[in-house]
This record gives C-alpha cells, sequence and structure tokens, in this order.
C-alpha cells in the first residue's frame, strides 16, 4: 500500500477500518507479543526478485489449479478463520458464498460461528480445519458431522498446541463484546458453551500419526496446516499427510518464527513432489501469490484480506477481492512469460530459488 494510488483490496481494507470496532479491528490484525513475524510475512513476498522469460506465447494463461482433486479457477483459497461473523452478519456463509461464486475453496475454522449445513447449502467446495481436541470422542463427532455435510478435506492445524499470546488493543475491548461466545462450538455435538477459543484445551499430543488416522476416520485427504521445516513436511507425508501447508498462522502463534516464503522452497524441496505444498501467511496481491506459485506451491491461501473484504462489502467484496486477485495473477504471469504454472520454474531470481 503506498498511498498514492487506489488499489480496490487497500480501499476495502480502509472501509473495513471504518466500519469495524477497534477491537475487532485488532482481533483480525494482530500477532503474537511483538509482532515481528507478522511485520516480515509481506516484505517477504516483497523481497524475492524475478527473472522473467520473454519471447513466450501468453495469449491464453491458464490460472486453474488442482487443489485436492477440485479444479478450481484460481489456484487460490480462503484460509481458515475464526468469528467471521464479528465482522459481518453473514460471516463464513457469506465468506463461502463468494468462493462457491468463483469457485475456490473455503477452509472454514473450527472456531466458525456458522453451521457446517449453511455452508455447505451455498454449494462451495470446503475443507474443515480443525483444532484437535483432547477429547477424542467431541474431534470425532465433528469429523462424522463434517462428512456428512460433504467438506471434501480436513486440514489439520499443527502450529497450535497452546494459543500464542497477543496483547489487547490500545483502546481496550475485546472481540467479545461483539461475538457471541455461543458461536465457538456451534458446530460440535456437545458445545463448550461460554469458551473462547484462547480457553480452550488444546491437542498437545499430535502427533504424525493422527494424520493418517483422522483420513482413515473420515476418508478424506487429510491436510497439515502450519509446517515450516522440511524434515517435518516430510514426516507429515510419510504419515499419510495429502497436502503440506506452509504457515505461521499469519505471525499469531510464535513470533520471530521464519517468513513463510523464506520456508517455502525448504519445504518444496524436502517433499519432492511426494504431495502438493500449500501456503499462506501475508499474500496480499496476485503478484505475491505467483511469487508462491514460481517458489513451487501448488495453492495459495489468503487470510485476512479477505476479513477486511467481508467487513466492507461482504458477499460482494469478497467475490471482488477473490477476482482482483485472479486479475492482478494473470497479469502478473503473462509479464513473467508464464503460460501456466508449470512455466514458471526458474522464474525466481537468487538464492531463493527452489530446486525444483
Ligand atoms: C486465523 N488463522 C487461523 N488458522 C487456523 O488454522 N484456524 C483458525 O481458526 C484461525 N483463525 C484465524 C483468525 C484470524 C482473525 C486470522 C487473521 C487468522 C490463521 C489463518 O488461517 C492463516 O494461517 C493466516 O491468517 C494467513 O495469513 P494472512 O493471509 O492473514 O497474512
Amino acid at each position: 500500500m503506498t498511498g498514492t494510488h487506489a488499489r480496490w483490496l487497500d480501499e476495502a481494507q480502509e472501509r473495513a477500518r471504518d466500519v469495524l470496532a477497534p477491537a475487532v479491528l485488532r482481533y483480525i490484525a494482530e500477532g503474537a507479543r511483538e509482532e515481528v513475524t507478522l511485520g516480515e510475512a509481506e516484505a517477504a513476498w516483497r523481497a524475492v526478485r524475478l527473472l522473467p522469460r520473454v519471447l513466450r506465447d501468453v495469449r491464453t494463461i491458464d490460472t486453474t489449479a488442482d487443489l485436492l482433486g477440485t479444479s478450481s479457477p484460481l489456484p487460490l483459497g480462503i484460509a481458515p478463520m475464526s468469528l467471521q461473523r464479528a465482522a459481518h452478519p453473514d460471516g463464513e456463509v457469506a465468506m463461502a458464498r463468494a468462493a462457491a461464486e468463483v469457485g475456490v475453496p473455503l477452509v472454514l475454522s473450527s472456531n466458525a460461528g456458522s453451521t457446517f449445513a449453511d455452508v455447505a447449502a451455498t454449494g462451495v467446495t470446503w475443507w474443515m480445519q480443525l483444532y484437535a481436541s483432547p477429547d477424542r470422542d467431541l474431534t470425532a463427532g465433528l469429523l462424522e458431522d463434517a462428512v456428512t455435510q460433504g467438506a471434501s478435506a480436513i486440514v489439520l492445524t499443527v502450529d497450535t498446541p497452546v494459543v500464542g499470546t497477543r496483547y489487547p488493543a490500545p483502546e481496550g475491548g475485546s472481540v467479545w463484546d461483539v461475538a457471541d461466545r455461543s458461536w465457538v462450538g456451534v458446530n460440535a455435538r456437545t458445545p463448550p458453551v461460554g469458551v473462547s477459543p484462547k480457553d480452550r484445551d488444546k491437542a498437545m499430543d499430535l502427533v504424525p500419526e493422527d494424520l493418517g488416522r483422522f483420513s482413515e476416520m473420515t476418508g478424506l485427504p487429510v491436510v497439515a496446516k502450519g509446517v515450516l521445516r522440511g524434515d517435518d513436511a516430510a514426516r507429515a507425508v510419510d504419515a499419510g499427510a495429502a497436502a503440506v501447508w506452509v504457515s505461521n498462522h499469519g505471525g499469531r502463534q510464535l513470533d520471530q518464527v521464519a517468513s513463510t516464503a523464506s520456508c517455502l522452497p525448504h519445504v518444496v524441496g524436502a517433499v519432492a513432489g511426494r504431495a502438493p505444498v500449500f501456503v499462506d501467511g501475508g499474500v496480499r496481491s496476485g503478484l505475491h501469490a505467483m511469487v508462491a506459485l514460481a517458489l513451487g506451491a501448488t495453492g495459495v491461501f489468503v487470510g485476512r484480506p479477505m476479513f477486511y473484504a467481508l467487513a466492507s462489502d461482504g458477499v460482494d467484496g469478497v467475490r471482488r477481492a477473490l477476482l482482483e486477485l485472479g486479475t492482478e495473477l494473470e497479469e502478473s504471469m503473462r509479464l513473467a512469460g508464464a503460460a501456466s504454472a508449470a512455466d514458471l520454474a526458474g522464474v525466481v531470481s537468487g538464492p531463493e530459488r527452489p530446486d525444483l
């Protein structure tokens, strides 16, 4: 954002600032501790330099991607984010409607405020993000209901044995002044009434075998979300992960964690084509998404910009945000001389270049 020109996604964020209560805005924007990781996320994509190809036929650009068996017109998806109804009355359902219209997958948070059924009714391709509970029956029930309601993948968040500390807004107030505590667990058979995500027990005992176990329980692909290291990525794939999702949880967990842009090539190298690699964190433009593809990602997920678009313009905002990112991606690919994601191999210059 330069402030010198109007870009729709940036304007939507400005509008969100105007319409959201300060505490909700803070909840969306915040990062852990001193927000070092948060502050570096976007800059890390910007720091990558490109060596475009010329004299290539770029009349037709293929932006489609196979995302866990679903053909998506864009290699993009919406990252799981809790409590979307704090930003818009229709919350996750509005987000789902827009994703369905564009044809990209929506990942529904364990801490969503909308039911599986309401999200599924939009016709969206949706994946269920799971914070596995130490109460295995609770988890089993959630998974069973997600399958019944047509989830097409399980995204197991593996970077949250506890919730990282974030400091309150200077203005005071809490997201819970706006959000309803009953939303958390709206999809659980025995909702943990009155419990905030922060208070909830976390699975501190997750092991790689859980990936295979959840896959067996559901018959669905299971994605390991929150992997930053090549060795962990290889372990996850060995244990049955259908994909590895490079994420530092938007800088909301452990602070001073490396940027996802810097981790992605290592994970791609370690996975060595055995599974697709997804990424999120600080992706703010179609150009950033293209950099991620060039570094070997198959799918690029976007978090906060979608929340802001939802707050500012509801379904229309999220649809527009996705389409704008798609248009930027297409333009970037054309300028890079890449007619498809496969053509992006070798377009990254310098040490970030993955060994593809
Ligand atoms: C998140 N994120 C998240 N992740 C997850 O696995 N389960 C969740 O419930 C949530 N909730 C959540 C709420 C809010 C407000 C934010 C901003 C983020 C993390 C999210 O899925 C994703 O990893 C990051 O948000 C991606 O970074 P950007 O695009 O927001 O920079």
